[in-house]
């Protein structure tokens, strides 16, 4: 009796917890591949210290008051009839997310340069 209650209630626990596996935000080895992406490949058009080259500038004073997820739209699915390309093969929803909180508050410099 008792043990089929622990079981319903594993069950149940797996059930609740799942949406928090698939809406994870990345792990820290993907956050070093999303930085290091953001400041070489975005950087290659929004310049590499992100202030701003063939595209504007992203830096924390060029984004504030900007709607976020009209940002993370932006990143996600490029600007149709821009240069701005959709990242979406290489990013999820979520990691577009990270990018765009990240921006808005001062991007970090690449996180694995010198010795460790
Ligand atoms: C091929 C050049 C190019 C690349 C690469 C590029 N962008 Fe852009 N991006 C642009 C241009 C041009 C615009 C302005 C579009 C417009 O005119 O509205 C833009 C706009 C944006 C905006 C909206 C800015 C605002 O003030 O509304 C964001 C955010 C952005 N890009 C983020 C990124 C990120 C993050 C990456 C890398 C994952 C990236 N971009 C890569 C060209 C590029």
């Amino acid at each position: 009796m008792r043990g089929r209650l622990f079981f319903w209630g594993g069950v149940a626990a797996v059930v609740m917890a799942f949406p928090l596996f698939i809406q994870a935000a990345p792990g820290e080895s993907r956050q070093t591949e999303l930085v290091r992406m953001v400041r070489q490949d975005c950087g290659s058009c929004h310049g590499m210290r992100l202030t701003g080259g063939l595209g504007p500038a992203l830096t924390q004073e060029a984004l504030a008051g900007k709607p976020f997820e009209s940002l993370v739209a932006t990143v996600h699915a490029g600007r149709p009839g821009t240069p701005m390309p959709p990242w979406s093969a290489l990013l999820s929803y979520e990691e577009a997310q990270w990018i765009v909180k990240h921006l808005v508050a001062g991007f970090p410099e690449e996180l694995n340069r010198g010795p460790r």
